[in-house]
């Protein structure tokens, strides 16, 4: 009885010592990424979802690197992971975006990347999908870039913030899809859950 009590002992001590080793390797094979988020924007709400979306990348533990993707000009290599976010103005991204993702392409495809798209046609449920939203699906033909991830963020009206012919502009399709028209209206579509959870998703990626 006595024999059979030690060897239960041992090998309890044995399996809580194997554990606690599988513990550590665990904990030090853990591998830091360094992400690089670029940033599309005229008023600034891209560069607003981009930083929502940094300290929830480094919650898992990597490493992230903001930047303008109109004044980047270091060396794209040196990052692990690849993020574009850019706006619409106009049913379009930027003409920058473009040249940046034609140039880069190579570098993009060899490592985990995604993009996403910033527009207040996203507002609605309808198309607020990568499949259903007509401006990055348009996008996406344009392009020979197939991002690994995508997303759809809907965007920010601040009347008060354009010049007078955009204000108008705007007015004139908030009127025609049913959005706010009120010059005096800012209003954030965006759905902070969602911009969350897709820092998440590529985190883990
Ligand atoms: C001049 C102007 C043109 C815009 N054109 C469009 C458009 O064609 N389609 C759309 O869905 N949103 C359009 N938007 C809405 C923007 O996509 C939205 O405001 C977005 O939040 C802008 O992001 P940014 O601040 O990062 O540039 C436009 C906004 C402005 C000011």
């Amino acid at each position: 009885m006595n024999e059979i009590f030690h060897v239960i002992i041992k090998f309890t001590s044995e399996a809580l010592a194997l554990s606690r080793h599988i513990n550590n390797l665990n904990k030090s094979e853990t591998i830091m990424s360094q992400f690089i988020l670029l940033y599309s924007t005229k008023d600034g709400h891209t560069l607003d979802i981009c930083n929502r979306l940094k300290p929830i990348i480094e919650s898992h533990d990597h490493q992230v690197v903001l930047k303008d993707l109109d004044v980047f000009n270091e060396n794209l290599e040196e990052f692990d992971s690849i993020i574009i976010g850019a706006s619409i103005h106009y049913g379009k991204h930027h003409r920058r975006v473009y040249d940046f993702i034609k140039k880069n392409q190579k570098i993009l495809e060899a490592r985990p990347n995604a993009f996403f798209s910033v527009n207040v046609v996203a507002r609605k449920p309808e198309k607020n999908k990568p499949d259903t939203n007509p401006y990055l699906k348009k996008f996406l033909r344009q392009i020979s870039w197939k991002p690994q991830e995508l997303a759809v963020f809907a965007g920010k009206i601040d009347y008060q913030r354009y010049r007078f012919l955009d204000r108008q502009m705007i007015r004139m399709i908030m009127w025609i899809t049913s959005g706010p028209t009120d010059i005096n209206t800012v209003v954030e579509f965006t759905d902070w859950q969602q911009v969350e959870a897709f820092g998440h998703h590529v985190a883990k990626k």
